[in-house]
């Protein structure tokens, strides 16, 4: 009887093996820290981290999802060095976690600590036209 749950788990056991080795086979930087969440609205939020120093770091990856599990997004800037990126085209009054990891010349960081956020509801007033859409903030 107890050897169907056995032999599930170490098929489990072996995914997670084959995943681990993957992740850890360069150096990588540090995960960003401090991770923030700014300028809430309805539709859009800021994110912004800090780097802890010793490794070169020429860009970053975001991962969004919502909370219920739907819609992941990632972003992925290179060559740059922001500490911050607008996240847009999200729903209103809606729960988001994130997170942010470093891209160095070895491959990406672990991910940050997750940060969970809720973007804003829409009011009734139209809001104004901004063309502030999506932008990398410098
Ligand atoms: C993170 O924030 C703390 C408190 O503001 C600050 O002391 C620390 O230097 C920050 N970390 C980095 C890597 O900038
Ligand atoms: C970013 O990329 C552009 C073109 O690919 C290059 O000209 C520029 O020097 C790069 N900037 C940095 C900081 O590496
Ligand atoms: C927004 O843009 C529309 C069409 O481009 C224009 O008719 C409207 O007056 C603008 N509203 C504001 C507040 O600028």
């Amino acid at each position: 009887m107890a050897r169907f749950p056995l032999c599930l788990n170490s098929a489990i056991l072996v995914l997670i093996t084959c995943d681990f080795r993957l992740v850890t086979a360069t150096d990588r930087p540090p995960a960003p820290v401090n991770v923030t969440v700014s300028h809430l609205k309805a539709n859009s939020a800021t994110v912004s981290w800090d780097v802890p120093e010793g490794d070169i770091i020429i860009g970053y990856a975001i991962s969004q999802l919502r909370k219920d599990g739907q819609m992941q997004r990632s972003i992925r800037e290179v060559n740059t060095t922001n500490r911050a990126c607008v996240l847009w085209d999200l729903e209103e009054d809606t729960e988001y976690v994130i997170q942010v990891q470093s891209v160095g010349l070895n491959g990406e960081s672990r991910a940050s600590k997750r940060v969970q956020f809720r973007t804003l509801k829409e009011t009734d007033w139209v809001p104004s036209n901004s063309s502030n859409k999506g932008e990398i903030i410098n």
